[in-house]
């Protein structure tokens, strides 16, 4: 993990000394309101509908307890004790007092934490998989690359008011993407060309939003020390000709879809060739020095699915249950890759509280080397668990409500804030998301069904990413009454599509029925052990529509 050098410290300690300033001024109306507006953004400090939101940066979703055990004391003493995990490997709270978040930046400082470009026009926070570093099949960890990302971009005085908000993603591992990279502004993915050497194929312009796009090619192969000299040139030309006029049209995704990506890439071509040798070209030492914070820990000789694990498995269904479902292999025999459940039943989805935080710390610490991940999906995971003590494991985190057995099942949702806390929304999106739990809590049932995304947002911005759901919920707004607009066939991995909408929306009561019909058609149609995505592509978007909606005439 990577550790603050006494540079990166005193440059946040400045920072929130620097933010405590400016919030007096304001609190003395010396400041006025829409001078303040950027300088609370670029502190991650939203105001929205009760209250203000305080997004603090997770880099690429790797913290670890002493971190969690902070983010619980805020929580504690700042929050209404819960916070919640975004889809952008970030976290949240939801309540903090306007004049608090000084006091709180600062606490977050003490253990090498902030709120730095999780907000704004800037480049935010970079995300990966969650399994990066632990999981055989990738090419090597993308964790180095995001941090040196993260150096980069942080207070990058030239990207810090771009025409919108930017994304970058990175995926390390062939076929498989639990980043999310096709809908980012930037996709970043590490591989090796024929020579064998190593780098990265460049995708750009995807998001979603009101206009969901999946990302396009740009670069086929870009050599490893080229990363930042190759984001210069693309962002310096998103700068230049992305659209400021209309905050709808100024992601690049629509630069790119405007000018065509040849166009984009002849502009940002003769843009690198000018830059490409230049000081931010990588070299051996800086790639080496940022990858030595990322060593392999000091792993124990375990055997491989020892006998005791073999035998609680056998003895306990529901802990069998467990693992099969939210244990993942690692590439170090006799360890375990495990995933925390954030989806219990009758909880937003992604929230935790204090209590479950600092619980998570310490099974982090007994358990894991003391590190924890945040996931795309609002899980978390505890990367480095010994097999051998798996049940142990298993049993505290049951008694924490952290291990709800249905990772990557249909109750293990995406869902954004929505109307109970977002000024933007059309719709809530957290009791649809509690009335499917509810409805939908037979685990035999829902292991059967098996892997099926359900993502909710509460309106078009998509926060919830409702376009790369198999199954996507969208709250829409009828004469001013809350109504749900169903899309099928989205996905947001390595062959990702857009959802595609199913027809007129219905209204919130009506959801678990309608989710009832969907899952039944796929049931019937299913063949030879397909997941519902394979059977929605293979069966067509009528077999569904008529399956809810009835035939037409
Ligand atoms: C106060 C209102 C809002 C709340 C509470 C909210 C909440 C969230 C959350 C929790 C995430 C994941 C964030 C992260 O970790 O970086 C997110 C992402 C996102 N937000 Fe929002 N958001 C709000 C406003 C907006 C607005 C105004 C837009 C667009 C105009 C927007 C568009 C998106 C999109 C498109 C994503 C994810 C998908 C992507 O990156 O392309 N959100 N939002
Ligand atoms: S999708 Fe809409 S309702 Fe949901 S958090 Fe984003 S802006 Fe708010």
């Amino acid at each position: 993990m990577y550790v603050y050098d006494q540079y990166d410290q005193q440059l946040l300690n400045e920072r929130v000394a620097q933010f405590r300033g400016q919030m007096a001024r304001y609190l003395d109306g010396k400041i006025p309101e829409e001078e303040f507006l950027p300088l609370r953004l670029q502190n991650g400090i939203y105001v929205q509908r009760y209250a203000p939101m305080l997004r603090v940066a997770i880099p690429y979703g790797l913290f670890n307890a002493k971190q969690m055990r902070t983010l619980a004391s805020i929580a504690r003493d700042y929050d209404k004790g819960y916070a919640h995990f975004s889809t952008r490997q970030n976290v949240q709270f939801n309540w903090p007092a306007l004049e608090q978040c000084p006091d709180i930046l600062e606490r977050l400082a003490s253990v090498q934490m902030h709120a730095v470009q999780t907000s704004g026009n800037c480049i935010r926070n970079t995300t990966t998989d969650e399994f990066a570093g632990v999981t055989a099949d990738e090419l090597v960890d993308p964790r180095p690359y995001c941090e040196i990302i993260r150096q980069w971009s942080t207070f990058h005085p030239e990207f810090a008011y771009l025409p919108r908000k930017f994304k970058i993603a990175v995926n390390a591992v062939p076929g498989v993407d639990r980043a999310a990279v096709k809908v980012h502004d930037i996709g970043i993915n590490i591989v090796r060309n024929e020579q064998g050497e190593l780098g990265y194929r460049i995708l750009v312009g995807g998001g979603l939003g009101r206009t969901p796009i999946i990302g396009s090619e740009i670069r086929s192969f870009l050599p490893e020390e080229d990363l930042l000299t190759y984001l210069d040139a693309i962002i310096r030309i998103y700068n230049q000709f992305g659209r400021r006029d209309n905050k709808y049209k100024a992601r690049i995704k629509i630069l790119v879809k405007a000018l065509g990506v040849e166009r984009m890439q002849e502009l940002v071509e003769a843009e690198w060739q000018r830059i490409k040798d230049g000081e931010d070209k990588l070299t051996q030492a800086e790639l080496d020095r940022v990858k030595s914070h990322f060593t392999t820990p000091n792993y124990q000789t375990l055997e491989s699915n020892p006998a005791s694990l073999q035998q609680a498995q056998a003895q306990d269904a529901a802990f069998a249950r467990w693992v099969q479902r939210n244990v993942r292999p690692h590439k170090q025999a006799g360890y375990a890759i495990v995933n925390l459940s954030l989806k219990q039943k009758g909880n937003a989805p992604g929230d935790v509280t204090a209590e479950q935080m600092d619980a998570i710390a310490d099974l982090a610490e007994e358990f894991s080397l003391g590190e924890i991940r945040s996931t795309h999906q609002q899980n978390l995971v505890l990367a480095d668990v010994e097999q051998q003590r798996l049940y142990e494991l298993w049993q505290q985190a049951k008694s924490n409500g952290l291990a709800t057995p249905t990772l990557g099942l249909l109750t293990d949702m995406i869902c954004c804030p929505g109307g109970d806390f977002c000024a933007l929304a059309n719709a809530k999106s957290i009791p649809v998301a509690e009335a499917i739990q509810v409805r939908f809590d037979d685990l035999d049932y829902l292991h059967d069904l098996g892997e099926i995304d359900l993502n909710i947002s509460g309106c078009m911005n998509a926060c919830g990413h409702h376009h790369v759901g198999n199954i996507g919920v969208l709250g829409v707004d009828k004469k001013g009454e809350e109504f749900y607009q169903i899309s099928l066939g989205g996905n947001g991995g390595d062959d990702a599509s857009l959802g595609k909408i199913l027809g007129p929306s219905f209204a919130r009561d009506a959801m678990p029925d309608v989710i009832a019909k969907i899952l039944d058609c796929y049931v019937a149609q299913r063949i030879d052990g397909e997941t519902f995505l394979e059977t929605y592509r293979r069966a067509g978007h009528t077999v569904f529509k008529e399956a809810v909606y009835g035939k037409a005439d």
